[in-house]
């Protein structure tokens, strides 16, 4: 095996081969504590202690005490803190979720939905083909930062992968479970909707008995080979994906049908609110897609079982550069949700752009004012030899489990540190430098992309690089209704309505363009493109200057990673030098493509008289 690069490179070749959490702490201390000469250290399990855990010192030297997997956590974070020269002691800490989530988009050809990082983990040509250290290493990354289930195929549900709930690929199924179930990770598989209909019946109507009966001896099957299993993940009704709608039922019925065949097991049912009309005419200005979520689901309230959990996008369109939070978090009282961010970098660069995610996750959280009960993310992970393409990209594979654990926004600067020493050595001369490019890496892409929460102004399907008007006569609901007047579209009452779904107090915040933060200035109003920003700049010079420093700041991240020269493995700096390379161009192009739009429009130049093609 070949890992390239990981944030605990000091455990070097050797893995843990235990079977439960307990042995593999012991292992794993035993491991890491022989790159820290002089340090002495002894574990003990609290049973029922579950994953919380403590680190005291006495004369003997530290002690891990833990719960039956927190003796696990509270072993990485004893090493992990030790290694990047931090106080590892701590009083009792129990995690904020009880589910800290990952989703893996794989196919099983071997594909990666939005994957920026090689093929699948776990599948090849339509089968289960993988390299069992590799998994065990991947067990040993999330349990490092408190990640505890992850499902394991694409919520697109294609064959064969529609058959992991059935005999046929369960046993396969079961060998991931047992590779890091001693990690703590229990799995969740994404099901298919139609499956009844596919295995022979001729409906997959929740409220047929038939259904409900076929789903009972499913799940009976599932639980007999992984005893464990965390749940059910469903893309139901949404972007051609069967669903309960077919049958006209809503989708607490949908849903409560699997959740009744999963609880005698104890299974969790994880059910995607990313629901909405994907064959809209761009003629239509009634139909607003950022509504669809709420439209679809906040009626059900109360509806759904307990083990149901409404798993909902960030934000109310798709993972865009910068949307507000979804209204739906503050709706459903009644209902447990689970807030899903994107790891993979879809509308974010790639991997190839530089983009570190947790200033945005700042914004999204300070929003969001009450937490839900439940976190997820969409991975960005593939078998490239460092994980994740760009090897800085796992700095937010880290820092999301990291969230996960505390459940409140981290200090992005502090993660960073903790991140690079451990990465790269505690003594890595350019820390400050790489950290400081990390911070400014989000603000950077947002500048140079889609202008103030305006949205989809990317090529289309591929999701990289610039094409203003890629998405505007599409079906998508993706629309940004450019003229040589105004830009935007009004989602105040006066418009769509859209703003209407948030508390009073923030829709009217929102809704009037002096309080409406800039950031999201064109996600909920049209302005003409002489709009006077805060700043008294019009906001077509806004968007010029931004689309300028954008691009800038691509190449001062080139720049900066030149620095890096030798202070790294080779192929590691080659490897990303190739990238930031890309993203100069990448912003370039969206510089000059988004400028030279608007100029086209506008007939106005530059106030400082850049070039703007026209
Ligand atoms: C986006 C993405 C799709 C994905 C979908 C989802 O639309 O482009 O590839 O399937 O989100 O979250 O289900």
């Amino acid at each position: 095996m070949n890992a390239e690069l990981c944030w605990l490179p000091f455990f070097g070749e050797a893995l843990p081969q235990g079977r439960d959490p307990l042995a593999v702490a012991r292992e794993e201390m035993a491991l890491g504590m022989a790159s820290l000469a002089g340090a002495s250290c002894r574990l003990a399990c609290v049973p029922g202690g579950g994953d919380g855990f403590e680190i005291i010192k006495d004369e003997q030297g530290y002690l891990v005490r833990g719960g039956e997997t927190g003796v696990l956590y509270g072993t990485y974070r004893l090493l992990t803190a030790l290694q990047a020269g931090e106080c590892p002691l701590t009083a009792w800490t129990d995690p904020a979720f009880p589910l800290r989530m990952l989703n893996h988009w794989d196919n099983m050809d071997g594909t990666v939905e939005r994957g920026y990082a090689g093929q699948s983990l776990f599948y090849k040509n339509g089968k289960f083909d993988y390299d069992a250290d590799r998994i065990r290493f991947y067990g040993r990354m999330l349990a490092s930062v408190g990640v505890n289930a992850v499902s394991i195929n694409n919520v697109n549900v294609h064959a064969p992968a529609d058959k992991l709930v059935t005999a046929e690929l369960l046993p396969e199924v079961k060998k991931i479970a047992d590779l890091l179930r001693p990690f703590g990770v229990r799995l969740i598989i994404a099901v298919d909707y139609a499956l009844p209909v596919t295995m022979g019946l001729d409906t997959a109507d929740p409220l047929d008995q038939r259904v409900q009966d076929f789903w009972k001896k499913q799940c009976d099957e599932v639980y007999a080979y992984v005893p464990d299993l965390c749940g059910f993940l469903v893309k139901a009704d949404s972007e051609y994906r069967p669903g309960p709608y077919k049958y006209g039922r809503d989708h607490a019925q949908g849903a409560n049908m699997l959740a009744r065949a999963l609880k005698p097991h104890g299974g969790m049912l994880i059910w995607r609110c990313f629901v909405y009309n994907c064959r809209q005419d761009w003629r239509d200005h009634t139909t607003d897609r950022p509504k669809a979520a709420y439209d679809n689901y906040a009626h059900l309230d109360g509806q759904f079982d307990e083990n149901v959990i409404l798993q909902i996008k960030n934000g109310p369109y798709d993972f865009q550069v910068r949307e507000p939070v979804s209204p739906l978090f503050y709706a459903m009282e009644r209902t447990e949700k689970a807030i899903e961010f994107q790891l993979a970098q879809e509308y974010t660069g790639h991997q190839i752009d530089l983009y570190y995610m947790p200033p945005i996750w700042k914004d999204i959280l300070a929003d969001l004012r009450r937490m839900p009960r439940h976190i997820c993310a969409v991975t960005n992970l593939g078998d490239d030899a460092n994980w994740t393409g760009h090897p800085l990209a796992q700095a937010n594979l880290y820092t999301y489990g990291r969230m996960a654990w505390e459940g409140k926004a981290l200090d992005g600067d502090k993660e960073a540190e903790r991140w690079i020493a451990l990465t790269f050595g505690r003594d890595f001369p350019e820390k400050d430098r790489l950290k400081a490019m990390l911070a400014a890496s989000q603000g950077i892409y947002e500048k140079y992309t889609s202008p103030l929460g305006l949205c989809w102004m990317v090529k289309p399907h591929l999701h990289y690089g610039p094409d203003p008007e890629g998405y505007e006569f599409s079906l998508w609901g993706t629309f940004h209704r450019a003229n040589h007047q105004a830009v935007g579209i009004d989602r105040t009452d006066k418009g769509t309505g859209f703003a209407d779904q948030y508390p009073a107090d923030m829709a009217a915040v929102y809704k009037n363009t002096d309080t409406c933060p800039e950031k999201l200035l064109l996600f909920f109003h049209r302005l003409r493109y002489d709009f006077k920003m805060r700043d008294g700049r019009t906001l077509l010079q806004r968007i010029y200057d931004d689309h300028f420093e954008g691009a800038e700041g691509a190449e001062q991240l080139l720049a900066q990673w030149r620095a890096m020269e030798g202070l790294m493995p080779r192929d590691i700096y080659e490897n990303a030098l190739n990238r930031f390379e890309k993203q100069a161009l990448n912003a370039r192009e969206w510089r000059d493509i988004i400028n030279t739009y608007f100029y086209r429009f506008t007939g106005i130049p530059d106030a400082h008289g850049r070039k703007i093609y026209d």
